[in-house]
């Protein structure tokens, strides 16, 4: 694939249409969870959680079968986060013996247990070791190498400098998030610093930060002039939002999503993360984090996200979607999050 020698990016569904990606999610975009995203309507790329780099790392084997057993049918970037040239390079070249579209480095992590290592968002109070990383990485892949990274560390002071490095090793793809990672997840995306990266960097670039719909989606690619969207908590919320901009670009509108749908989602969703060996009441648990999502789109008042927030077992989840979903009044699903409405801070 890509990653081994060609550097042209993978066509997407729709040629000629605006990239879209799913955003890499730890624990969420997992095979069972891309699987269920690609039966609704594929993104044009996947990107795996990160793979840690460490002296003692090696591949994780969940985050791995996400790349071996993708039966998604796009292309699939593996993504790492680490800071040791060494041990970079070591798992560059690991990653590099399977069918990856691209090797993708994580420059954005604001979790303080990995930057303060110097790792993920870390990396960007330092360009002189960007510099050397991304050399590194840009010398040991023979194909696609991308980059995701947020817009600072507590402000935007190395920015056009980093910018600069992100051209000089000759990154094919940035996505960007337009959030220090002091701003973590909730302040306003800076769409101003996407649009000067998108100005700035010779390689395409991904918009990336509450792209919330379809229409929204069009709004930041007309501002900014980026090549593409990445999508993360909203498509966990509204896994149709990739369908629904190949849609708006060929037709100016989207279809409205029935609850009924939301419903299937919620029951493929249930069926597809379970394993084998977890108990019923920790699944319900793993449920509720998508849950918190989705539920911002079923009522306004909240009555559905309070409800599954409480739920104790399968019964009682699936009896709260039946009463919300397939027998409310409201017949579709919010285009945009309800006002109001917020998913818990700690499923971020
Ligand atoms: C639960 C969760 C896990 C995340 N894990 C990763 C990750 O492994 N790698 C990464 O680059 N970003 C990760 N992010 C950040 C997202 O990829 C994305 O940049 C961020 O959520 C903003 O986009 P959004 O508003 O579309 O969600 C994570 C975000 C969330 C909410």
């Amino acid at each position: 694939m890509n990653a081994h020698s060609n550097r042209a990016l993978p066509q997407t569904i729709l040629p000629g249409q605006p990239i879209t990606a799913l955003a890499p999610m730890q624990d969420v975009t997992t095979l069972p969870f891309m699987s269920v995203v690609s039966d609704i309507g594929s993104p044009d790329y996947f990107f795996t959680e990160y793979f840690r780099v460490h002296i003692q790392s090696r591949l994780e084997k969940h985050i791995l079968e996400a790349i071996t057993e993708n039966g998604t049918g796009r292309p699939v970037f593996a993504q790492m986060i680490g800071e040791d040239l060494e041990h970079l390079k070591r798992t560059t070249l690991d990653l590099l013996q399977y069918e990856v579209a691209g090797i993708d480095l994580n420059m954005g992590c604001p979790a303080p247990t990995v930057y303060k290592k110097g790792c993920g968002g870390g990396l960007l109070r330092d360009p002189q070791k960007i510099d050397k990383v991304l050399g590194t990485l840009r010398d040991t892949i023979p194909g696609l190498f991308t980059v995701k990274m947020r817009i600072g560390f507590e402000d935007t002071k190395n920015f056009e400098q980093i910018l600069k490095l992100i051209n000089k090793h000759e990154v094919d793809l940035l996505s960007l998030h337009g959030r220090t990672v002091k701003e973590m997840y909730r302040s306003q995306v800076r769409y101003e610093h996407i649009k000067l990266a998108a100005e700035t960097v010779k390689c395409p670039l991904l918009a990336n930060g509450d792209v919330s719909s379809a229409s929204h989606a069009f709004e930041i690619l007309d501002y900014t002039g980026a090549a593409g969207v990445m999508i993360g908590r909203h498509a966990i919320r509204n896994p149709w939002i990739f369908r629904q901009i190949r849609e708006m670009a060929m037709t100016g509108k989207t279809q409205p999503i029935k609850l009924t749908e939301v419903f299937q989602y919620v029951r493929n969703l249930y069926n597809t993360l379970a394993k084998p060996w977890t108990p019923e009441k920790a699944h319900v648990n793993k449920m509720k984090k998508f849950l918190n999502f989705i539920g911002q789109g079923v009522d306004p008042e909240g009555r559905f996200l309070y409800e599954a927030r409480r739920a104790q077992n399968k019964l009682d989840l699936f009896a709260i979607c039946e009463r919300y979903m397939l027998s409310s009044p409201l017949e579709f699903f919010a285009d945009e999050p309800y006002k109001g409405l917020f998913a818990r801070p700690n499923c971020e």
